[in-house]
């Protein structure tokens, strides 16, 4: 399929798009997984080349050639996924999480090969991922605060850590601040180039994907704004709809909008529909 006729409405514009899906390993052999092929996030990552974007791919176990003129980071874990976004999105401005992330993984990672017995396996306990995209919403939420942007919702994650690129890794729920006194306004760390009102505030666009098998618009609506990203793509998955086809349906939610809806057709044109609406948020 060869990509033409479309704008150059992201030249000089850094996306970050992740892809795939991550595995958490239960032992040498065996992982935790999901379906996602990475389909919809290498047409993401085409078609924002296209447009002139300058693009990082960070594709979780997915089996696809490198798309042209992206760079490619290649991950497996959800802690390795979460690492690179995070890095990428500190000089971004857009942040599209593609991917199917892993919501669990093993509490414990068994160093040897788990072995079949007479007796009953033992069970695999599993503890929560943290949830990337809505840390980039949180990150930039206190990124506008210490800029001083007017700052939406309670604060409760107040003051969470360093900012994004600084390398600094927080666990699931840890709520600590890490210096800076509460109430003084100062983020334990300094979000790269954030010179104050005007500067850097994270990236200006966030982007996520839902997959939902049932109460579609509404679930959607509800994650829209618990994870403050400012679009959602809400397609309804199983029964062969979404994964490892070529096409898909969706209904992208707008922050502050009416949703657009994406008839079912090749899985670039909901790619394109996505960045015309990026497009119209940057400018
Ligand atoms: N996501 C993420 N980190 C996670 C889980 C999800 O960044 N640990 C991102 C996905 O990349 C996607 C969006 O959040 O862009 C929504 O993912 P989804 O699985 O639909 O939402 P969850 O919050 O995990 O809710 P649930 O699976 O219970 O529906
Ligand atoms: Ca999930």
């Amino acid at each position: 399929r060869v990509l033409r006729g479309r704008p150059r409405d992201l030249a000089g514009r850094k996306v970050v798009v992740s892809a795939g899906g991550t595995r958490e390993a239960i032992d040498p052999v065996r992982y935790i997984g999901n379906r996602s092929t990475g389909l919809q996030g290498y047409a993401l990552a085409r078609t924002a080349v296209a447009r002139g974007a300058e693009v990082t791919l960070v594709a979780a176990n997915v089996a696809l050639p490198d798309p042209a003129g992206a760079r490619v980071v290649r991950v497996e874990s959800t802690a390795e996924l979460r690492a690179a976004v995070l890095e990428a999105a500190g000089s971004a401005d857009v942040v599209v999480m593609a991917a199917a992330v892993a919501d669990f993984r093993p509490a414990t990672r068994r160093d040897e090969k788990i072995k079949k017995t007479d007796g009953e396996p033992d069970p695999i306990y599993v503890t929560k991922n943290p949830d990337i995209l809505a840390e980039l919403g949180e990150r930039r939420r206190q990124a506008a605060a210490v800029a001083g942007h007017s700052v939406v919702g309670s604060g409760d994650g107040a003051s969470r850590g360093a900012g994004p690129g600084s390398g600094a890794e927080l666990g699931p729920g840890d709520g600590a601040l890490t210096g800076g006194i509460p109430g003084d306004g100062v983020l334990a760390g300094e979000v790269p180039g954030s010179g104050g009102v005007g500067g850097r505030v994270g990236p200006r666009v966030i982007v996520g994907f839902a997959a939902e098998t049932h109460d579609v618009l509404a679930n959607g609506r509800a994650k829209l704004e618990r994870k403050g990203c400012d679009l959602l793509v809400v397609n309804k998955v199983g029964e062969g709809l979404a994964f490892g086809t070529p096409d898909n349906a969706a209904t992208v939610l707008v922050a502050g909008g009416d949703p657009v809806e994406v008839p079912l057709g090749p899985k670039e044109d909901l790619a394109d529909t996505v960045w015309d609406l990026v497009a119209a948020r940057l400018s």
